[in-house]
């Protein structure tokens, strides 16, 4: 039996503006677990834990001029964890972001990518890995930025559930090794062991370096100006 070896990408983009949040912890059927912390730079050696470890001590983000770099896969300088969430397909897992600026609007996206078989998601080139689209959310239902920006983007629930954000794992996902990445770009990523679940195989990602453009309708745009629609960027949703 293979197991396929998968990871999550999760896009948190914001307007033209710096930020500062980053996933603490990760939680999946009851059990917590560690998020990569920036101060583990200064820790030697750094805690082994399922997020991925990024140079990015200013807690900030991956700007539009380097969405073609590979900083924005998993962050600047990132490597992956040595550990895995254990979920099985078709719960949730939680992002439990440390903090979240409320001026900083936008999407929040999630991805999907296989590990590759030899060395799973702890020893992979994260140049190599293929995302697909697993959700993307903007405007709340019904809302337009049009009057209260600030309460019309789905930032504004993530905040007011403690920075807390569920990525579902579909239910036909086939057990393996997996990684979570969440996002300007806030990217971040976890390693998933999805320990069971159905028979399909993720096929068909693109590594992230190609999922936006800086002239994207949806990534060069005015958050706060009255959006009615939000142009998802990136690739469609896998299904
Ligand atoms: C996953 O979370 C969603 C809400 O975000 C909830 O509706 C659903 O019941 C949860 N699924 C499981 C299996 O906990
Ligand atoms: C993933 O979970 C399976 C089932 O619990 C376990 O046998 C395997 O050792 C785990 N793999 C890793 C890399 O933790």
């Amino acid at each position: 039996m293979t197991l396929s070896n998968l990871a999550v990408l999760t896009v948190l983009a914001a307007g033209h503006v710096a930020a500062h949040g980053f996933v603490q912890y990760i939680e999946a059927e009851g059990v917590q677990y560690r998020g990569y912390d920036p101060g583990f730079r200064y820790q030697d050696p750094a805690p082994r834990v399922a997020g991925w470890y990024a140079d990015n001590p200013d807690i900030g983000f991956v700007g539009p001029q380097s969405f073609a770099d590979p900083d924005i896969i998993c962050h600047k300088s990132a490597r992956p964890g040595q550990e895995y969430v254990a979920v099985r397909a078709g719960a949730n897992v939680t992002l439990q972001w440390l903090t979240w600026p409320e001026s900083h609007v936008g999407p929040i996206i999630d991805y999907l990518a296989p590990c590759p078989s030899a060395g799973g998601c702890a020893g992979a080139d994260k140049t190599q890995l293929k995302f697909v689209k697993l959700a993307q959310r903007a405007l709340k239902p019904g809302a337009t930025a049009a009057t209260d920006w600030l309460k019309a983007w789905v930032v504004d629930d993530f905040r007011q559930d403690g920075y807390r954000w569920r990525v579902h794992v579909p239910a036909n996902l086939a057990a393996g090794l997996y990684d979570v990445n969440g996002a300007q770009a806030y990217p971040q990523c976890v390693n998933l062991n999805i320990t069971a679940g159905g028979a399909t195989e993720i096929a068909g990602g693109v590594s992230p370096v190609e999922f936006y453009n800086a002239e994207d309708p949806g990534i060069h745009v005015n958050v706060y100006g009255g959006l009615t629609e939000y142009p998802f960027p990136g690739p469609p949703l896998w299904r």
